[in-house]
């Protein structure tokens, strides 16, 4: 059957799985729907592996199927493959594995064709076609802390996966901008600037200290806490001057988050969760006519199976919560949005909020049963940013960490080491501005991105600043100096690709261009898993990989008979490294 996703080739792996599922279909006609199990593999006996036949074996074994065992179902597999350009040879090994290997030629003609179509062909089959990432989130008048950093940096760079595999994502930043904390924030504010909320210009200054201010007189003055209380029920009644208090309190904070994500380069629409608390009240109702709401201990809850505490979705005084908001807002992107997959990206601590509320969204048929089928909700868990003391990352003098002053530090740092390299005399100021920016943010960025984002991770400039190892600086160099090898051709490389050739004589020419190929696979497999730092991998390797063949005499590109060939494999190298810059919202840098 056609879809409208045939226009797209897959990776390397997807294509392989294509010609197995035919293989298979012929092989054991009388099983169905057997997906093929095929992998990458840097054995001796092939670049990939096709692992169905043991697993076959043991099912048609008995039912009169005409094979004497696993291997001899690994061979009708081989016979059954269909002719291939992309298939070199086949064996059989072992118990029954079948190994291709894959065809020199054709590996050389799809990377020219992708550099000559440019690399989007290479993008892996979309999952999905509308998905909501929910990253950075922070909330309002409080600090953005580096727990909202890797959330910001993380959420982006999915976004980004997935948006190259062509999905529609909706980048939602779901800003805490609602709740009874307002009230004494506001109270506390009309007490300091009369009628702030009218004012044009917000010289409030540090809202952080004054929510603290407010919440130490909240504790200490009953008469103020009555007048909060007060306050609140006039916001939540959408009284005018309450309102635009909010408002402006609002947009205080925005005005802050927004100097991070512009430094960041990250794009993301607000819908706070002030936006989905018309739709609670009916969405509690629905889950009520279930039958899935039960009264305990004056609250509403819903209860979970395997979980002793139950998900409070209306409080004790009637109030809604965090939970009530993510319900609304679950039910919101499902139904009015039409999203397939809603990510989600937060600190582990959350794990059993969003664990719960997805089983109570799965109770009401929301959702299937099971994690494999779509519409499909995902937490997205980090861990902890540590200090250099093992502890959470905190600065000398203040509590928390400002991001923006981190930036700025990296920055500094970045700059220096240009200067120090002798860059001050050669380059413009600006060269020299663009460059440390794009090495200090692409750093701190590297620096999250490369771990697995589940375990904790120690913050520190001198190692992710470090030009050897793998860090953003390494990288970033890598990809300058490939550059600079193209520049110093005197070569017209677009003119290369279309008139010259490119081969995969050598071993190591053979290597880097099987590893450019298997892009799209590694990309599909962080999407799927919703892993980054598989791709961060990926492009280590990519470096390494493209070192030996560079460093090899063997391999001579400038002067060399094969000069053209290896300028277009030089230039494929760097396609794919700044498409995976770009996936990890790095800006790359062209020369050092
Ligand atoms: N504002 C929350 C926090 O700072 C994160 C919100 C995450 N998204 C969600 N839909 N619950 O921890």
């Amino acid at each position: 059957m056609a879809t409208e996703h045939d226009e797209y080739m897959g990776s390397l792996k997807a294509q392989l799985a294509k010609l197995f599922e035919v293989s298979l279909k012929v092989t054991v006609p009388n099983e169905l729907d057997v997906e093929p199990l095929v992998a990458a593999c840097n054995g001796k006996f092939g670049d990939y592996q096709c692992n169905n036949a043991m697993g076959l074996w043991s099912k048609i074994k008995g039912k009169g199927a005409p094979f004497r065992g696993p291997p001899a179902v690994g061979e009708a597999i081989k016979n059954n493959l269909p002719s291939s350009e992309m298939i070199e040879s086949c064996s059989v090994a072992g118990p029954g594995f079948v190994n291709v290997v894959l065809s020199k030629n054709w590996m050389a003609k799809s990377i020219q064709k992708m550099l000559i179509e440019g690399i989007d062909t290479w993008a892996p089959l979309p999952p999905v076609k509308t998905a909501v990432v929910d990253f950075s989130s922070p909330n309002i008048a409080k600090e953005m802390h580096v727990g909202h950093l890797r959330s910001t940096i993380i959420g982006d760079t999915l976004a980004r996966m997935l948006e190259f595999s062509k999905v529609k994502v909706l980048r939602r930043n779901h800003v805490g901008d609602w709740g009874t904390q307002f009230g004494m924030l506001i109270e506390f504010l009309f007490e300091k600037f009369p009628n702030f909320e009218d004012a044009t210009e917000t010289a409030i200054g540090d809202l952080q200290a004054f929510y603290k201010a407010s919440k130490q007189r909240f504790d200490a003055d009953p008469a103020f806490k009555e007048r909060a209380q007060q306050a609140v029920v006039r916001l939540q009644g959408g009284e005018d001057k309450y309102r635009r208090a909010w408002a402006q309190i609002c947009q205080i904070s925005r005005t802050e988050f927004h100097k991070v994500y512009q430094r960041l380069g990250v794009h993301l629409e607000e819908k706070g969760e002030s936006f989905y608390n018309p739709y609670i009240p009916g969405v509690i109702e629905a889950l009520n006519k279930q039958g899935l709401v039960e009264e305990s201990q004056g609250a509403r809850v819903i209860f979970i199976e395997g979980i002793n505490i139950p998900l409070i979705v209306v409080k004790s005084d009637g109030g809604f919560n965090y939970a009530s908001t993510d319900l609304a807002a679950l039910w919101y992107r499902l139904n009015e949005e039409k999203a397939e997959w809603i990510i989600y990206v937060t600190d582990v601590g959350q794990q059993q909020h969003f664990d719960m509320f997805f089983k109570a969204a799965k109770r009401a048929g929301w959702l299937p049963q099971g994690d494999s089928s779509y519409p499909k909700a995902s937490h997205v868990g980090f861990g902890l940013v540590l200090g250099e003391d093992g502890k959470r990352f905190r600065t000398r003098n203040t509590e928390v960490v400002r991001l923006v002053d981190l930036l700025d530090e990296a920055k500094v740092r970045s700059k220096a080491a240009l200067i120090e390299r002798g860059k001050g005399e050669e380059w413009t100021e600006e060269e020299i501005e663009s460059t440390a920016e794009a090495v200090s943010y692409g750093a701190v960025k590297y620096a999250d991105l490369k771990n697995n984002r589940l375990t904790n991770y120690t913050f520190n400039f001198d190692q992710m600043l470090n030009d050897k190892g793998n860090t953003a600086v390494y990288l970033l160099y890598a990809h300058a100096r490939i550059c600079s090898i193209i520049r110093r051709s005197g070569k017209d490389i677009e003119e290369l690709k279309n008139k010259g050739t490119l081969v995969l004589g050598h071993k190591d020419e053979r290597d880097l261009g099987l590893h450019l190929l298997q892009f799209a696979e590694v990309v599909e497999e962080a999407c799927t898993n919703l892993l980054p730092n598989v791709l961060c991998d990926y492009l280590y390797n990519l470096s390494e990989i493209f070192s030996k063949f560079y460093s090899n005499p063997e391999c001579k590109v400038i002067g060399s008979d094969m000069e053209t060939s290896r300028l277009l494999l030089c230039e494929a190298t760097a396609v794919v490294m700044r498409k995976c810059f770009d996936l990890l919202g790095i800006a790359p840098i062209y020369k050092i």
